[in-house]
């Protein structure tokens, strides 16, 4: 089946399904309005129903909301509508080949997807091709690979559930991915959880750049 099939047959039980890792989406978006860019054009990857979609729309003045799975779209759209979400755009999109012009957006935000996807690398090179210049990614991800523990549980889940992670990142390997994409790490941090989160935030990296800013490593509370 293909990737947005998958997700075309979770959408309806997502809502649902997602309330067992959430711990700390709370802390998530309070932090990407720290973090992205105050005003300007954010584009949201792999939003799904919408978990993060009003925190970001508070922050951009302009929000293009895309995931792969119709589903996911369709729901999505109604939560907007709902939440009476102004300036607010959702479409499907693929994170592989995104519909938008090279340095199109200041800020690019994509949660819990990347350790989801066949092929992380080609999402993370997209991304870097439409953020501006001193534009920002947040790219809080699901840490499946932290322990034993969480290695085993999560190959466990992919057997008697459809939710399968492709990666099974550390904080270290998604550092190193977004690293290898053409970005510098400023932040990585690991949020408490079922499966940790590792929030991080990183911004297009500039030839020129000879000294990276103090990246902030630690444990969060
Ligand atoms: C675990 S859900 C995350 C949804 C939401 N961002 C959240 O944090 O709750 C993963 C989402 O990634 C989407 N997805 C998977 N592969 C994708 C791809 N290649 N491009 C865009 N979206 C993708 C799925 O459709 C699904 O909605």
């Amino acid at each position: 089946m293909s990737e947005a099939g998958v997700w075309d047959r979770l959408a309806g039980r997502y809502d649902s399904f997602v309330r067992l890792f959430d711990a700390s989406y709370d802390q998530v978006r309070e932090r990407l309005a720290r973090d992205l860019p105050t005003g300007g054009r954010v584009l949201e990857i792999a939003a799904g129903t919408g978990q993060f979609t009003a925190a970001l729309a508070i922050e951009a003045d302009q929000l293009l909301a895309t995931d792969i799975s119709p589903e996911m779209v369709g729901r999505l759209r109604e939560r907007v509508r709902e939440a009476q979400l102004q300036d607010v755009d959702c479409a499907v999109m693929s994170a592989y080949d995104l519909d938008a012009p090279d340095e199109t957006f200041d800020g690019v935000f994509c949660a819990n997807a990347l350790h989801v996807m066949d092929d992380p690398a080609r999402a993370l090179s997209e991304f870097r091709r439409v953020l501006r210049p001193g534009g920002v990614l947040v790219a809080p991800t699901f840490l499946h690979g932290v322990d034993s523990f969480r290695r085993a549980l999560s190959r466990t889940l992919s057997l008697v559930s459809p939710f399968v992670a492709h990666t099974r990142f550390d904080l270290a390997s998604l550092e190193e991915s977004v690293a290898s994409a053409g970005f510098e790490v400023v932040v990585a941090q690991r949020l408490p959880g079922l499966f940790p989160l590792g929030y991080v935030v990183a911004k297009p990296l500039v030839e020129s750049q000879e000294q990276a800013p103090k990246k902030i490593e630690e444990d969060a509370p």
